[in-house]
């Protein structure tokens, strides 16, 4: 046995050795380099980039207003009434009815929607808030048309926290998809570095929702016979029907041949056969927020359609 004599050198020799290099930062004479090299494109923002970033708003401010109202029970005019720009207020958005732990991360969400909407704002210039249908009836037609038929009770969104990261699994990841499909058409290294930290956020936000849910996957969710996961390979399944373009959508359990390295049924992050993130373009997004299959014709979550060049001209080519 060591003596406590011996121990408590040894302790001491720990420090001797540790403290001088720990020390180091202080050091007048260190000096971090915390600067990156120069982009090698020294352009910040091309025209271009411009379209594809303010498309991205419609998706923001969905997420925000869906996240703020869920935890806080008021939206981004309550926060930052001048990021709106004017646009209408959200139909149907209210307080859900969720636990601490949950109530905490989705005001967290909520908060920093805020702060990409000003980024993007703040780099591209905005377009103000779309119409944005976040009401029980909304949720409840897509809960439908996932399953083929008509649920009953009505989905609804807000009356747990179950029901609520149900409804918000359909929300972060055509964010992160549509930010993994703009990558390769923007090109400013402002835009790229704004386009990354967004992506980055988005992806952990769909991970978090995702991760949550996974942990009760075979758990029913009241008062459906239908699991959790059922409901996620169902919503996934919707989505990637209403895209047309092939499977870029996967619920939390998969057939093995889906799985990570095809060794895995479990899926808490949706990914390719090299686990890289699904990428969409904008009119595959449009399909799927609309509800409609169809770039050209609104509904769904903006029944109106979406703001901003993009969104706009395909709209004018129905
Ligand atoms: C700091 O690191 C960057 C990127 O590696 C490099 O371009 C730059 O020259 C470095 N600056 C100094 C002072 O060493
Ligand atoms: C619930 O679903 C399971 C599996 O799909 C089925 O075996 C069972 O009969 C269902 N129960 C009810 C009450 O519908």
């Amino acid at each position: 046995m060591m003596s406590p004599w011996a121990f408590s050198s040894l302790f001491l020799s720990f420090f001797l050795i540790f403290l001088p290099s720990k020390a180091k930062p202080f050091d007048h004479h260190f000096q971090p380099n915390c600067t990156s090299n120069p982009p090698v494109v020294s352009v910040s923002v091309f025209p271009y980039d411009v379209e594809l970033l303010q498309f991205a708003l419609n998706l923001e401010h969905m997420e925000c207003d869906w996240f703020l109202y869920g935890a806080l029970g008021h939206g981004l005019d309550a926060i930052a009434p001048e990021l709106a720009m004017g646009g209408p207020p959200p139909i149907g958005a209210m307080k859900a009815k969720l636990d601490h732990l949950t109530q905490r991360i989705i005001a967290e969400f909520g908060y920093q929607e805020v702060g990409h909407l000003r980024a993007i704002k703040s780099t591209v210039g905005g377009l103000p808030r779309p119409l944005i249908d976040l009401s029980v009836h909304n949720f409840a037609k897509i809960m439908d048309d996932a399953f083929g038929y008509h649920l009953n009770p009505p989905f609804n969104p807000y009356i747990n926290s179950l029901n609520y990261l149900l409804a918000s699994y359909i929300i972060p990841y055509m964010g992160l998809v549509g930010y993994v499909g703009a990558n390769p058409n923007i090109d400013g290294f402002v835009s790229k570095r704004l386009l990354a930290g967004l992506l980055a956020v988005e992806a952990g936000q769909d991970a978090i929702i995702r991760a949550l849910l996974y942990e009760r996957a075979k758990e029913l969710v009241p008062p459906y016979n239908i699991t959790v996961a059922q409901f996620t390979i169902h919503i996934s399944n919707l989505r990637n029907e209403l895209a047309k373009c092939g499977i870029k959508d996967e619920g939390l359990i998969v057939p093995t041949e889906l799985g990570a390295e095809q060794r895995t049924c479990s899926n808490i992050i949706s990914a390719n056969a090299d686990s890289l993130a699904y990428r969409r373009n904008p009119a595959e997004i449009l399909r799927v927020v609309y509800g409609t299959g169809n770039e050209h014709q609104p509904g769904g979550f903006l029944p109106k359609g979406g703001n901003g060049k993009i969104a706009r001209e395909l709209l004018q080519g129905a």
